[in-house]
């Protein structure tokens, strides 16, 4: 059945619940996949303390959502939205040279993690929190951050320069929230990659609202115009779904 043509008993056409792609439970076991993948030690330790099971940020993270409209709006939106941006900027990381691979990928990992205290979910409904109006998700991340490396005994002070710049940067620009541009190659990187599923996830949110029939979603401020999506033999149709 395809998702965008779910009807009730009355015959009404329902609203499809929104989600990720792939299950949680996938999405953790690729998580702690690519967490084996970071070498550093000391950058192991940290994302331990927010991704080991059994923290309460786990715990947390693994449910919350990513954003209140635009992309990855659902439950475990901030997982897959982490993870994907991680896993995106580890493969290009070994593309281009010079790039700090566990830093970029623990960055990218890390660098949403102010939207645990900036988001709150009510049932499947989202809305900004107190904290996340007053002080916004960079610096909200940047806090945490900082006082989870402060409290790991003899981290290199490089590694945590080159990270909190990372957070602090990657929305880009100053009048897009971020106090400082991105001066490093990691943190160019995970802002760029960052923005590319930011905008990949705007399609997936589209697609979903359409009528089965229709190829353009409206006007849409995240794309700046509308989006079109080509038809799609039925076969790879019931794969996605
Ligand atoms: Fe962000
Ligand atoms: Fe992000």
């Amino acid at each position: 059945m395809e998702v965008r043509e779910l009807v009730d008993e009355q015959g009404t056409r329902e609203e499809p619940p929104d989600g990720p792609a792939r299950s949680a439970v996938q999405m953790e076991c690729d998580l702690r996949e690519l967490i084996g993948t970071v070498q550093n030690p000391h950058l192991q330790r940290l994302l331990a303390q927010v991704f080991g099971e059994g923290t309460a940020t786990w715990r947390h993270l693994r449910i919350a959502p990513a954003a209140k409209r635009y992309h990855q709006a659902y439950r475990h939106g901030l997982l897959e939205h982490c993870l994907t941006v991680a896993q995106a900027v580890g493969a290009i990381s070994a593309t281009f040279p010079g790039i700090n691979r566990d830093l970029a990928v623990t960055g990218a990992l890390l660098h949403d993690v102010g939207k645990l205290e900036a988001y709150e979910l009510h049932g499947e409904a989202i809305s900004m929190t107190d904290h996340g109006r007053l002080f916004g998700e960079i610096p909200l991340g940047y806090y945490r951050v900082r006082r989870a490396i402060e409290g790991l005994e003899g981290f290199p002070p490089e590694i945590e320069r080159g990270l909190l710049h990372i957070i602090l940067s990657h929305h880009g620009s100053l009048e897009h929230g971020s106090p400082v541009v991105p001066c490093t190659r990691e943190a160019t990187l995970v802002h760029m990659v960052d923005n590319l599923g930011g905008r990949l996830g705007s399609f997936d949110r589209l697609e979903k609202q359409l009528q089965s029939e229709e190829r353009w979603s409206a006007y849409d401020r995240g794309i700046g115009g509308g989006a079109y999506f080509a038809e799609r033999p039925a076969a790879e149709q019931r794969e996605a779904a």
